[in-house]
């Protein structure tokens, strides 16, 4: 497909959703799109063919019926609209091995931040702790974003947080769920892991060249899609909410909300994406044990430092800060 098919696809999905009646004629898609009417019929039939349900009446023109629950590209651009940073250009995959590695070398290769890369399924799934990550096809959103924020490599955390914050709130605005985190970045339902962060990046010393958020949603999967292992400890939107969420949609809502909070760490205004984190995090106040390799530490997790860091009051009365570990919740 040319570039021009991909921004006529996106320019005819956006105006089938914006249309007023519902319904556009061809001749006013074709006036606006600045193409014939039979460039417009060939991109309807093409994009008929990936799945979307599109009606044609000789009346009353194009009508968007339903959406496929695929990921395209053109599709997310189209629900997305205009953005700042992320989502900018939008790739999709349909297999590989980690999309925080196709991202981390799209960013070695120059990438401007923003990119995002979606796959529908991933062979080596990575998550925090150099632990494996299921994506199975179709199931979920498997996906990172490249980043180049201009902040210390101490400050990082501030995006994890922001990306879980971000994560949180569209998760519930598609769904009407309250997802609690998990300190760093767990989204959890019922107590079960519905959605992890894995923030990666290149730096110098003093500087981030660049960042990878990636993220990974169990959007759809059922119990048995989750390796035996994870089946107690993982769960997935679908299985909490008893029906399936259409994942293009989740996935634009996702990208706006990543690109809202973005915009709120790098503009000065890590304090209000803490304040959101906070009221939604249940490690907080709570009696935690932080796992790091072999060291443990006790204490009581009692906030967030400026830069992102958790607040942990030891059993001698002293706040340490902890950038990394898992966290388990205190006996
Ligand atoms: C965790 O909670 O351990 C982090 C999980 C992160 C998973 C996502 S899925 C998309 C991106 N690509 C990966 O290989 N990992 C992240």
């Amino acid at each position: 497909m040319s570039r021009s098919d991909s921004a006529l696809d996106t320019a005819i999905l956006t105006a089938l959703r914006q249309a007023q009646e519902g319904s556009v004629s061809g001749a006013d898609l074709a006036a606006r799109l600045k193409v014939t009417r039979a460039a417009i019929w060939a991109r309807i039939e093409a994009l008929r063919a990936l799945g979307f349900d599109i009606e044609a009446s000789p009346h009353h023109g194009y009508r968007l019926l339903s959406a496929p629950d695929r990921l395209y590209g053109d599709d997310l651009k189209s629900r997305l609209g205009s953005t700042r940073i992320i989502g900018r250009d939008i790739r999709v995959f349909q297999e590989t091995n980690s999309t925080n590695d196709l991202a981390d070398r799209l960013a070695r290769d120059g990438a401007e931040e923003g990119v995002v890369v979606f796959a529908e399924k991933q062979s080596r799934g990575r998550g925090r702790m150099g632990r494996a990550w299921a994506s199975p096809p179709g199931l979920g959103l498997w996906f990172s974003v490249v980043l180049r924020p201009r902040l210390t490599p101490q400050s990082a955390t501030q995006l994890t947080i922001a990306a879980a914050t971000a994560a949180r709130r569209a998760i519930h605005r598609v769904t009407g769920l309250e997802p609690d985190i998990k300190w760093p970045n767990d989204l959890l339902l019922d107590g079960r892991k519905t959605a992890g962060i894995l923030t990666e990046m290149g730096a110098e010393l003093d500087k981030i060249k660049y960042l990878i958020i990636g993220i990974g949603v169990n959007v759809n999967l059922a119990e048995a899609d989750f390796p035996p292992e994870l089946r107690r400890v993982a769960t997935s939107l679908r299985q909490v909410l008893g029906r399936p969420i259409p994942r293009p949609e989740l996935a634009a809502e996702l990208l706006r909300e990543l690109d809202t909070d973005y915009a709120r760490v790098t503009s000065g205004h890590f304090d209000a994406v803490a304040e959101e984190w906070s009221r939604h995090c249940r490690t907080l106040g709570q009696r935690v044990v932080i796992l790091q390799g072999e060291r443990r530490i006790e204490g009581r997790a009692e906030g967030l430092d400026h830069d992102g860091a958790l607040l942990l009051r030891n059993p001698r009365g002293r706040l340490e800060r902890i950038i990394g570990g898992d966290v388990m919740l205190g006996s």
